[in-house]
């Protein structure tokens, strides 16, 4: 009987300065356990080294949590899976003294390579853990994550990779997460530092979520390559309708302007009992009259029947459309 499994390391040095002269570094690894069918996983070994000189040998002894782990300088850890995850310390022999910290995450995955009972509730619509959109071309975009259940040891870090690891001409992109949440959903605001929507992008923006749960060491990491044209989702546009079946649409107040240039695309829909018609409408082709355009449409002053608008970036047909707003009567 054959099995396969194999786990994948790497480690990522932080330093963190605990005192204006003493710098503690405290290095995080990240061990993927891969599992097989018959619930088994091969152990690998994982060597953590203290950061003490090598002279001090001897002088050095490891901690898991509260318990010890062992002697000596390095310290070989067998990983198998999350028991094996935690924090190793290392400490002075002679003083006492904590010398550094190595936290070692793990993520379990299963025999197809997926996350097993990942942290992350997976958005059916989107078929992922996470999304991005932007209501504009501006660089700046939101993306939204949500969890499986509330937990007070849940960690978050976004960060943006260039790939080629090059400073591209459209600079490096910035998260901040957002605080207001509700009890299982988080956002992001992100924006570009050289920003210039007015060009074709070339390459992709990859944003990578890492996702911590503290207090048993369990991570996961989600990534997502997009262009902004491709994760355009405009916001709602007013619109209102008149005594006649003439409708009063504005623009989506945040779209990219010049809005002659950011083409838009618009959809408008009647409802009447419980059957929709939906039709299609160019801006360019919409009557303008300063910022306000006007279409008729004799059917949406009929009582009974319900006038809805959206709509979608014209040069890109990929994007999302705008969720629906109701054109609402106007009084008059
Ligand atoms: C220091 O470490 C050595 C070797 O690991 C060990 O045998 C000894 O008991 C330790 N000494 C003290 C003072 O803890
Ligand atoms: C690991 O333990 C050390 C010592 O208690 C502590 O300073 C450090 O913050 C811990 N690291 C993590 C990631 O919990
Ligand atoms: C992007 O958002 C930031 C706030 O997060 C704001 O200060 C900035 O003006 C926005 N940039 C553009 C081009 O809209
Ligand atoms: C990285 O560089 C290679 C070679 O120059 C290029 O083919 C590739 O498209 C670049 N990747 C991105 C994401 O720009
Ligand atoms: C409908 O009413 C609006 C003002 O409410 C007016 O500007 C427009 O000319 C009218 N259209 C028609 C076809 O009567
Ligand atoms: C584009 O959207 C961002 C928020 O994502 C907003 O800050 C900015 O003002 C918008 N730009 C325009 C031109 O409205
Ligand atoms: C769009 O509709 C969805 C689903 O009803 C809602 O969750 C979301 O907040 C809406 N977005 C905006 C920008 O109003």
């Amino acid at each position: 009987m054959t099995f396969i499994v194999f786990i994948l390391m790497f480690t990522l040095t932080l330093v963190a300065h605990r005192a204006a002269t003493q710098e503690i570094r405290i290095n995080e690894h990240f061990v993927e356990c891969q599992w097989s069918s018959d619930n088994s996983a091969l152990p690998q070994n994982l060597m953590l080294i203290c950061d003490t000189s090598e002279s001090q040998h001897g002088l050095v002894y490891w901690k898991k949590g509260s318990k010890w782990a062992g002697n000596g300088r390095t310290l070989t850890v067998r990983v198998r899976g999350t028991p094996d995850a935690g924090n190793y310390t290392c400490w002075s022999n002679t003083t006492h003294e904590l010398l550094s910290s190595n936290a070692v995450y793990i993520t379990k995955k299963n025999e197809k390579g997926e996350i097993d009972e990942p942290i992350l509730k997976k958005d059916p619509e989107k078929k992922a853990y996470f999304y991005c959109e932007a209501n504009n071309y501006s660089g700046n975009f939101t993306c939204f994550w949500k969890v499986q259940s509330q937990n007070p040891n849940l960690k978050f870090r976004i960060e943006y990779e260039d790939e080629n690891q090059t400073k591209s001409a459209s600079g490096t992109v910035i998260c901040d997460i957002n605080s207001e949440t509700t009890n299982t959903e988080y956002s992001a605001s992100c924006r570009r530092e050289n920003p210039c929507s007015y060009t074709e992008e070339y390459e992709p923006i990859v944003v990578f979520l890492h996702v911590f749960l503290t207090d048993v060491f369990v991570y996961e990491k989600h990534t997502r390559h997009f262009f902004i044209k491709d994760i355009l989702k405009p916001d709602i546009s007013l619109c209102q309708v008149t005594r006649n079946g003439t409708l009063i649409l504005l623009h989506p107040a945040t779209w990219s302007t010049p809005v002659s240039y950011f083409g838009l695309t618009y959809q408008i829909k009647t409802v009447f009992n419980n059957n929709e018609e939906i039709s299609e409408v160019d801006h360019s082709s919409l009557l303008h009259h300063g910022d306000i355009m006007t279409i008729t449409k004799k059917l949406c002053c009929y009582s009974g029947y319900r006038c809805l608008i959206r709509s979608r970036d014209h040069y890109n047909s990929h994007s999302a459309w705008s969720n629906w707003s109701s054109c609402r009567y106007r009084i008059n």
